[in-house]
């Protein structure tokens, strides 16, 4: 009787689950429903754990029984299954609409600093003028960036130019310096371009741009680390008057035709004359602020190539002349784009970088 129980339970299971499947309608119910008649505690798992305790005659059919009943459940559940899937994503098709009208997220554009924007201006301007770019190194001896520059150790001059000494070990009257002008690339240059015929070197006209690195006491118009850009002519015959024309020269094409700029006697050690270049302050006016001091900006110290410069950089100062100046591009840019504090140049506060 039991037996007989056993497998009317499993063909009123079969009749039961398929009959209830025919109303789910989403995911969570046919879940449920898997749980109901395909889980553990249903007539199938029953009806195979009894088979121990049947009669032997009994058991293939019972065995039988449940195994068919659940393959045919399996069936309908895999069936079941995709019909969901397919009606949810026809729905999803139908319903769902991809908005191509929005608008796109913005593609932040990058641009150059203000710093390399007035760097590039200037190898233009330069490069009108028949200046040639010269790259040289931003850490140096201090035989390069003091002694063949005629600052002999222990020359007071060398208060002019704070300097940052690197950890190199004992290196005596030598230290290494990060370089605190771009002058010492004077001697590298010389040196370069007088190898390539020592009897008879070549007129050299050249700008030697980079970093430049001080212990200061920074103000609005001095940074411990800033950009210069030193000049070079050499060649036989050249004054100080071809000095002063391209400086002035140089300031009309960046300024304009109505630029004031003025010289004022200097001294350096490795130019003789040695003048400061100055050119009226546009921040203020010419009436003087926290920027220019005066009413003007020196923007770079220049002079006649030292007699002892030109020797160490292999050209005979009595056949040869030349000038030299050291510019400050970002001094030039805080004019060009009134620019009140040199600091904004390294913070790098987007929105004083925007703005260029
Ligand atoms: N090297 C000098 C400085 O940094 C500037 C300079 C360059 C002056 C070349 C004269 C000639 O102060």
């Amino acid at each position: 009787m039991a037996d007989i129980d056993v497998l009317q339970q499993l063909e009123q299971t079969q009749q039961k689950g398929l009959n209830s499947l025919a109303g789910i309608a989403s995911e969570e119910a046919l879940l449920a429903w898997r749980t109901q008649y395909l889980g553990k505690n249903t007539a199938i798992t029953q009806a195979f754990q009894s088979l121990g305790k049947l009669p032997a005659e009994l058991r293939p059919q019972v065995g039988q029984t449940a195994n068919k009943v659940k393959v045919a459940l399996e069936a309908v559940l895999a069936e079941k299954t995709a019909a969901l899937k397919e009606t949810s994503l026809a729905h999803a098709l139908a319903t769902e609409t991809l908005d191509i009208t929005l608008p796109g997220r913005p593609l932040v554009q990058g641009r150059l600093h203000p710093d390399t924007q007035m760097l590039r201006e200037l190898y233009r301007v330069f490069g009108e003028m028949g200046f040639q770019v010269y790259r040289s190194r931003e850490v140096e001896t201090d035989e390069f960036n003091f002694q063949l520059l005629n600052f002999p150790i222990g020359h007071p001059a060398r208060d002019m130019q704070d300097t940052y000494f690197v950890e190199a070990g004992e290196r005596g009257t030598n230290p290494i310096v990060m370089r605190t002008h771009t002058s010492p690339g004077q001697i590298h240059a010389m040196r370069e371009f007088s190898a390539t015929n020592p009897q008879n070197p070549p007129s050299v006209r050249l700008i030697l741009p980079g970093m430049c690195y001080r212990y200061e006491q920074t103000d609005a118009r001095h940074e411990t680390q800033f950009d210069q850009i030193e000049g070079l002519a050499v060649g036989p015959g050249i004054t100080f008057s071809n000095l002063k024309a391209t400086l002035s020269d140089l300031a009309r094409r960046l300024f304009g035709q109505q630029v004031r700029t003025r010289f004022r006697a200097s001294f350096f050690p490795f130019t003789e004359p040695s003048a400061e270049f100055d050119v009226e302050c546009f921040l203020c006016g010419g009436k003087g602020c926290p920027v220019c001091g005066g009413g003007w900006l020196e923007i770079g110290g220049c002079g006649m190539v030292h007699p002892n410069v030109l020797r160490n950089g292999g050209y005979d100062p009595e056949r040869y002349t030349g000038f030299a100046f050291g510019l400050g591009p970002q001094r030039i840019a805080m004019l060009r784009y009134g620019i009140n504090d040199i600091r904004y140049f390294w913070e790098n506060d987007m929105r004083f970088l925007e703005q260029f």
